[in-house]
């Protein structure tokens, strides 16, 4: 085990960083980042200090929010096998995404249009957490501060992700500035052919779409597109929003290198399947014949290790990333994965399992569903912490 003993600071002694300047907001977060003992405490703060409208924007997802809540449900709804009397004190989480090496089988999924409400550095401070603690990066078209500013504050390749905006020229322009920005791989967000009914965002009055521009241009595409997309920046390709085996099996035949399973957090297609539910039929389709990746939902270590054992060679994390800025900017990112990796060796140590190569659908079960669904459901605490008034709801 490997994870520091974080130091004992009394949150209540912890300065509020958003009451201090530049210069010492970082030691203020830093110094609070390390009160967390829990996830659930980060999303308790997260929420303390996220307006109504930007937490909604955050945690909402589309319509009915159906395929938001069936994320969590169907994830609730799974039990792990345990195997016992296996000495378990080395534990491997070493993965890889695209042959560069990760610390652990996780990585930051793109988010654009919000991190800037959480922390003055936005994605800037997601990148720089994730590459301190070994994970990979993916930036979105609306990131803030801009795709070339992110690239420049870290010191490795991060994975661009593309909203297409405008015609092939405007493509082929913003590709040309990832490529130059040292972006080392391409992913493509394919679930976004129409910028879904965020109700949440209507009834705030808090209309920010995330990529901006024209969105005729996304719903547009086609196999054709992507694969141009692939040749004109010539770096691997990964495409976001596969939820079939129909469009896993042509992504491989079209030369795919990373087909990536997302509901899109439950943003976009609602009475959608789960992530976690489509994850076998897709895996299966694949073959291995390219890397699988997966998000939806994903809050726990729990959730990382069902999610391995069915088929994804790496989970990402959107929403808690966000909760995590919001609560001590870039340390608070920094610090949930420092979590996120303890829960994962303990629940892989806890099963009696030595790698996360040991995973597989022998691993889970299908079992009483613990919780409604409710996007938070992985903190009863937290939950029962807004039922008593100690947040706002
Ligand atoms: C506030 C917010 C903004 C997002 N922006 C983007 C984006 O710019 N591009 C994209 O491909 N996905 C975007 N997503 C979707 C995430 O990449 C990811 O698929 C999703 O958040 C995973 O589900 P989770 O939030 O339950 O972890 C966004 C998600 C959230 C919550």
């Amino acid at each position: 085990m490997d994870t520091p003993t974080p130091r004992a600071v009394d949150p209540k002694q912890a300065q509020d960083p958003a009451q201090v300047g530049d210069a010492s907001r970082h030691a203020a977060q830093q110094a609070l980042a390390a009160t967390f003992q829990t996830l659930q405490e980060i999303v308790i703060a997260a929420r303390r200090t996220l307006s109504q409208s930007v937490w909604d924007m955050l945690s909402g997802g589309s319509d009915s929010e159906a395929t938001l809540r069936r994320n969590r449900l169907a994830l609730d709804s799974l039990a792990l096998r345990q195997r016992v009397l296996v000495d378990v004190r080395e534990i491997d989480l070493s993965a890889s995404l695209l042959g560069r090496p990760m610390r652990m089988p996780v990585f930051i999924a793109p988010i654009g249009n919000y991190l800037q409400y959480a922390d003055p550095q936005g994605a800037a401070a997601v990148a720089r957490a994730a590459v301190a603690r070994g994970v990979q990066c993916f930036v979105s078209t609306a990131a803030r501060p801009g795709i070339e500013a992110v690239a420049r504050s870290v010191d490795q390749p991060l994975v661009f992700q593309l909203y297409v905006r405008g015609d092939r020229s405007w493509v082929g322009d913003i590709l040309d500035r990832a490529k130059a920005s040292g972006y080392g791989a391409l992913c493509v967000t394919v679930d976004r052919a129409y910028y879904s009914r965020r109700e949440r965002d209507m009834i705030n009055h808090h209309l920010v779409r995330e990529g901006g521009g024209d969105g005729s241009h996304q719903a547009s595409l086609t196999w054709d597109d992507v694969l141009w997309m692939k040749q004109r920046m010539g770096v691997p390709l990964i495409l976001k929003g596969i939820a079939t085996a129909e469009d896993a099996k042509l992504a491989v035949e079209h030369g795919v290198d990373v087909v990536y399973v997302s509901n899109h957090g439950g943003r976009q297609l609602d009475h959608g399947q789960a992530s976690i539910e489509v994850l076998p039929e897709v895996a299966a389709a694949v073959d291995r014949r390219a890397e699988v990746l997966m998000d939806g939902g994903i809050l726990r270590g729990t959730d990382v290790v069902k999610a391995l054992a069915l088929g994804a060679d790496a989970v990402g994390i959107g929403k808690l990333h966000g909760w995590a800025l919001a609560a001590a900017g870039e340390a608070g990112v920094a610090r949930m994965l420092e979590l996120i990796e303890l829960e994962v060796r303990t629940v892989l140590g806890l099963m009696g399992l030595t790698s996360t190569a040991q995973l597989g659908p022998h691993c889970v079960r299908q079992a009483t569903p613990v919780s409604q669904g409710s996007v938070t459901s992985a903190y009863p605490m937290y939950e029962a912490a807004l039922r008593h008034g100690e947040a706002r709801p």
